[in-house]
């Protein structure tokens, strides 16, 4: 059965609002490692589990036409609302069943979503949706955040940890076995022609007020929330006091840094003709 922890409204307004979109380091070696496989201009790529579009909006930038996917109604209601491209479209329905012909797609893209997915299914459906050499990337963020600030990076970090550790209780199992899920996910995609690039390190600058809305956009907080509505909205409080207090500023508009370890599994489904030549 499938795990569908992102279906509320709100949430997936939050969503919209808040969630980081992957940063460009991450689209750039991706997409050189489509380069070296495809011809451009690309026609066509799909993002399953696209929540509400932040990494299907970039993709638009590259390629022709994209399809975003996405098992919860309220994610792909909000992404529809937020699409400013006119190549962009979205539908709601789960990853192991993409709703395009077989081989049409050049490439398919799963962000900070496929530890979710039934993996065995879905990459059958990657197998029967991509061309002959298309390409697959799927690719996520782990849960060891730095968040840097001057000289108070240690602090500023510590403060981060402590809203994880409160919300850990609250986490899916799936969540906190994603670094070895990702290993079974790499083992177990079929073609010969596959690559994992791990830890490597990316940043961004935001406003803590962004990183104080990026907490509600985790199922975990959803979770707690629910159950401990006064407890989480204080603890958001308090952890924004205690990073203002450490910043040594009263303004949310203040930037930090937010450091992410990353993990990027790329592969390239084989052009059986040339394999049976070779
Ligand atoms: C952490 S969010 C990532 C969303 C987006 N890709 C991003 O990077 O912000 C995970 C998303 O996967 C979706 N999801 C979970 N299981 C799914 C499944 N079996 N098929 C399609 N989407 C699924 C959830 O609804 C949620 O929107």
């Amino acid at each position: 059965m499938a795990t569908q922890l992102f279906e509320g409204k709100e949430h997936a307004s939050y969503y919209q609002k808040f969630r980081f979109e992957p940063s460009q380091e991450i689209i750039d070696l991706l997409f050189s490692y489509v380069d070296e496989r495809l011809h451009k201009p690309y026609g066509f790529a799909v993002d399953v589990g696209c929540g509400t579009g932040q990494n299907t909006r970039i993709l638009s930038q590259y390629v022709k036409k994209v399809l975003g996917t996405d098992i919860s109604e309220a994610q792909i209601e909000e992404a529809k609302k937020a699409t400013g491209s006119p190549n962009v479209t979205y539908s709601a329905c789960p990853a192991e069943e993409v709703p395009v012909g077989d081989s049409s797609v050049d490439l398919l893209t799963a962000c900070t979503s496929a530890h979710w997915f039934n993996i065995e299914k879905f990459l059958k459906e990657v197998d029967r949706v991509l061309k002959p050499g298309g390409c697959l990337a799927i690719f996520t963020y782990f849960a060891n955040i730095g968040i840097h600030y001057k000289d108070r990076s240690e602090q500023m970090t510590q403060v981060f940890a402590e809203v994880a550790k409160i919300l850990a209780p609250y986490q899916h199992q799936k969540f906190n076995l994603m670094r070895t899920e990702y290993k079974e996910i790499y083992e177990t995609i079929p073609y010969p022609d596959k690559r994992s690039i791990e830890n490597f390190g990316t940043k961004i600058r935001v406003p803590l007020s962004s990183l104080m809305g990026f907490f509600p956009t985790s199922s975990a907080f959803q979770i707690y929330l629910r159950k401990e509505p006064e407890k989480a909205k204080e603890m958001l409080r308090t952890a924004e006091e205690r990073f203002l207090r450490i910043m040594g500023t009263s303004s949310t508009e203040t930037e930090v840094e937010v450091w992410h370890q990353n993990l990027l599994l790329l592969a390239s489904k084989p052009r059986r003709s040339i394999d049976l030549e070779n």
